[in-house]
């Protein structure tokens, strides 16, 4: 039997993990889809075989819909998962969980209630070979005791929406989550500094780019710089510093061609492409663990609570001139152990 999904929201990651679910996953179908701009969720539907509800909540709760998928703007996360685990279904949400901790906490709140972890948010460089292993040249303890990490996510460009908290809240929060996933540890202080504004993304009420600073329980600094103009490409770095040497995620690999004396590899342009095989990897895994009722081993509630809390606590720092300031969460339930 097909996993029977529903779809909430279709821009363009919706819309790419329609097409993921109908072309590259196994073991499922997308029966539903809902989106507020009804022409663009009535063609997506026509084009996949799927139902049009004009309503989200609608299709969490229609009795042929057995897992949900979350893929709306940020601000609408919250209400959508809370549906689905009121309606008792398992609940795949891009990330971020919410926007706000106390909407997380709310999430928490239900999902405990509900008695099982039915929360998975998608932080999918969790999923990334290059960042699985890294983590594992860590854990094997290659480079020695990680002492420091330089990270850096740069967009080739963003939209017209974005914002100085988006920067750090949409961008900054994949690089929150998956550095304290790779370093296995916890983020004890934080603060955020301001280089000089970039000509080329001024735009009123975004300060780009921006700098990152994290403080572990183990003491370890991380630096991660958030540019979204870099004009060149999408382009994800970090390199870890151990006591007995440094680890550096791979580059997607790519052709070099060298040609009037100039030797070129390509950059991909955009997450689409960068990360497809972790959203393929991350995908298949949800399925087949939703459909076998296998425990989600992907970034939970409680990982997306804490990328939350961190992610507007740096933002603070930020509207509060840099100043440092400490990252403190209540303790982690026995549930999400
Ligand atoms: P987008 O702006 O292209 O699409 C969002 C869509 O949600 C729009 O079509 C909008 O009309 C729809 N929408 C908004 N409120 C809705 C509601 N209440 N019910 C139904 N539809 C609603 O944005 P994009 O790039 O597709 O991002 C969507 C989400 O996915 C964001 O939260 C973003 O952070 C996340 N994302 C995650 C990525 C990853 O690497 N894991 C990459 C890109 C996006």
């Amino acid at each position: 039997m097909e996993l029977a999904i529903g779809v909430v929201g279709l821009g363009a990651i919706g819309r790419d993990h329609v097409k993921r679910f109908h072309e590259r996953i196994t073991g499922c179908k997308v029966v539903a889809v809902s989106e507020v701009n009804q022409e663009v969720g009535r063609r997506v539907a026509e084009q996949y075989g799927a139902k049009f509800y004009a309503d989200g909540e609608e299709l969490i709760n229609s009795p042929e819909v057995q897992a949900v998928v979350v893929t709306t703007w940020d601000p609408a996360h919250a209400q959508y998962v809370l549906a689905s685990i009121k309606a008792g279904k398992y609940v795949f949400c891009e990330k971020p969980l919410a926007t706000e901790a106390a909407e997380c906490e709310k999430i928490l709140a239900a999902e405990q209630a509900f008695g099982r972890k039915i929360v998975q948010v998608g932080f999918m460089r969790r999923y990334d070979p290059g960042y699985t292993e890294l983590k594992k040249t860590i854990e094997e303890g290659k480079i020695g005791q990680p002492l420091i990490v330089h990270a850096c996510h740069r967009n080739m460009t963003h939209a017209a929406t974005m914002t100085s908290e988006m920067s750090i809240k949409n961008s900054g929060v994949h690089e929150i989550d998956v550095l304290r996933w790779l370093l296995d540890d916890e983020y004890v202080s934080g603060q955020v500094v301001l280089p000089r504004q970039s000509r080329i993304s001024a735009k009123e009420g975004l300060q780009d780019p921006q700098i990152m600073m994290l403080r572990t329980k183990q003491g370890i600094c991380i630096d991660v710089e958030i540019s979204q103009s870099s004009g060149y490409g999408y382009d994800i770095q970090c390199e870890v510093v151990g006591d007995l040497g440094t680890a550096k995620l791979p580059d997607p690999p790519g052709v070099i061609t060298k040609t009037d004396c100039s030797r070129v590899t390509g950059i991909m342009p955009g997450w689409e492409t960068r990360f497809v095989e972790a959203y393929n990897i991350e995908m298949q895994d949800w399925v087949d663990r939703v459909k076998n009722a296998q425990p989600l081993v992907g970034a939970s509630a409680w990982d997306g609570y804490v990328a939350c809390v961190t992610s507007n606590i740096l933002g603070q720092c930020r509207e509060e001139g840099g100043t440092s300031k400490e990252i403190v969460l209540p303790e982690k339930p026995e549930f999400y152990n």
